[in-house]
């Protein structure tokens, strides 16, 4: 569920008319409701009701400082992967106890930031990692909380570039290593082994490749305990898909989630962590973008739309379907039409949708591509010198620009010419 419906005839995020902010900021554009981000957070939180929990959002999905300022007052913990993360997180008034460090390759610099800062834990993915850890925490004086992400050899069944659960993936250890490596953890001396992480991948469909490999890490539990390590937190990760198109079957909703990892995990006395990015801040977003022609090609229209790859990357780099409507309200009756919709980038892969059914518009019309919260802004570039897109809040039937879109002379002022060419 989202709050981007139409009203009287015009498609509005919230009580705010999407062309009105069209007006005001110009296309492209992004646009999040805070009711949706709100919405969604409260659901995972409350699917743990009864068990002691933390939901920390996976920020890399959309981490601007206004959406991670809704998300931290709702209660949120946050997931970060970079210093830049990290360092984002606690700008925004996130506690260094409600955050969460992943990724496979964090730099002694990262980590003392992290370390002085202040950290829930680190999830920790190998043994060099573990090494120089210990080594940071041993020289600041203080121990550092892990888990250690173990490789449960699952199969996400999900796109091939966001599965992270097989063996043959970069991520985590292989968990049948997992005692050899617990055990090397325990001996450093900067270490403080308190759980388990594991993260299988992302826009899963399905509970069932979740389950597999939560069983797995119950299992573990038990052997580790056996071991003489204290168990006392699970990250579960992220990954809960989301209905990216209307027709689509609807992907499991977080209640039921919970419910299986109540039931697999419950009776463990762990604290349970998850790590959800997507289905917090997927729905929670429109990119918003003009038609500039309607081209007549040999055998089909085209629609150029003043949006291209640079401002979502997604159709182009994991053939993502986006639903794309007119924000005018298209009559019932009217028949559709069929286009192929693509942006100014001078390459093929600049392509949205093909064949896409949709109502006809024409030069000037808006569209709004559905379900962009997610890996939209965040993944965005200036390719072919197109500034980056601005992107909107909504609340209530207020709005704000929350970053605004560079001017020309805003966007060349990072480079510098070096004295030789002056
Ligand atoms: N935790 C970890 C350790 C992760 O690597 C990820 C996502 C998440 C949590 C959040 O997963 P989510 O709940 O959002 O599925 N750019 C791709 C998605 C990459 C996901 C990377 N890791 C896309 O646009 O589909």
């Amino acid at each position: 569920m989202d709050h981007f419906l139409y009203r009287d005839g015009q498609l509005f995020a919230e009580d705010v008319s999407v062309a009105e902010i069209a007006a005001a900021v110009g296309t492209p554009f992004y646009v999040y409701s805070t009711a949706t981000l709100e919405r969604h957070f409260k659901l995972f939180d409350e699917a743990l009701d009864g068990v002691p929990h933390l939901v920390c959002f996976a920020m890399k999905s959309l981490s601007n400082q206004a959406v991670l300022k809704v998300l931290a007052a709702a209660g949120a913990g946050m997931d970060v992967v970079s210093g830049g993360e990290y360092y984002r997180a606690k700008a925004a008034g996130v506690a260094g106890d409600k955050i969460v460090f992943s990724g496979v390759g964090k730099t002694v610099d990262e980590m003392r930031m992290a370390l002085t800062g202040g950290i829930r834990q680190f999830n920790v993915e190998s043994e060099p990692e573990m090494e120089v850890l210990s080594a940071v925490a041993v020289a600041l004086g203080v121990l550092a909380p892990i888990t250690i992400r173990v490789n449960p050899d699952v199969d996400a069944k999900t796109h091939a570039k966001i599965a992270t659960g097989k063996s043959e993936n970069k991520f985590g250890i292989p968990i049948s290593r997992a005692r050899a490596v617990y055990k090397m953890a325990a001996e450093l001396p900067g270490l403080k082994v308190i759980g388990i992480d594991v993260h299988i991948g992302s826009q899963l469909t399905d509970l069932a490749p979740f389950e597999a490999a939560y069983l797995k890490v119950a299992d573990l539990v038990a052997v580790l305990r056996a071991d003489g390590h204290a168990i006392e937190r699970l990250d579960l990760g992220g990954g809960l898909g989301i209905p990216y198109a209307r027709s689509n079957d609807a992907p499991p909703l977080p209640v039921d989630y919970g419910k299986m990892i109540k039931r697999t995990l419950g009776h463990l006395d762990c604290e349970i962590e998850i790590e959800p990015g997507r289905l917090i801040s997927g729905n929670a977003g429109l990119m918003v973008s003009k038609v500039i022609y309607v081209k007549e090609g040999e055998d089909r229209e085209f629609l150029i739309i003043d949006g291209a790859m640079n401002d979502l990357i997604r159709p182009a780099m994991y053939d993502a379907y986006h639903d794309i409507v007119p924000v005018v309200e298209p009559e019932v009756a009217a028949e559709p039409a069929k286009y192929d919709i693509v942006g100014p980038v001078c390459e093929s892969g600049d392509t949205f949708a093909k064949a896409r059914e949709m109502a006809r518009v024409g030069a000037g019309d808006l569209v709004a591509f559905r379900s962009a919260g997610a890996y939209g802004a965040v993944m965005s570039s200036e390719y072919n010198s197109r500034p980056m897109i601005p992107e909107v809040l909504v609340h209530g039937d207020q709005f704000a620009v929350i970053r605004a879109r560079p001017t020309y002379e805003e966007m060349i002022a990072r480079d510098t010419i070096p004295e030789w060419l002056a």
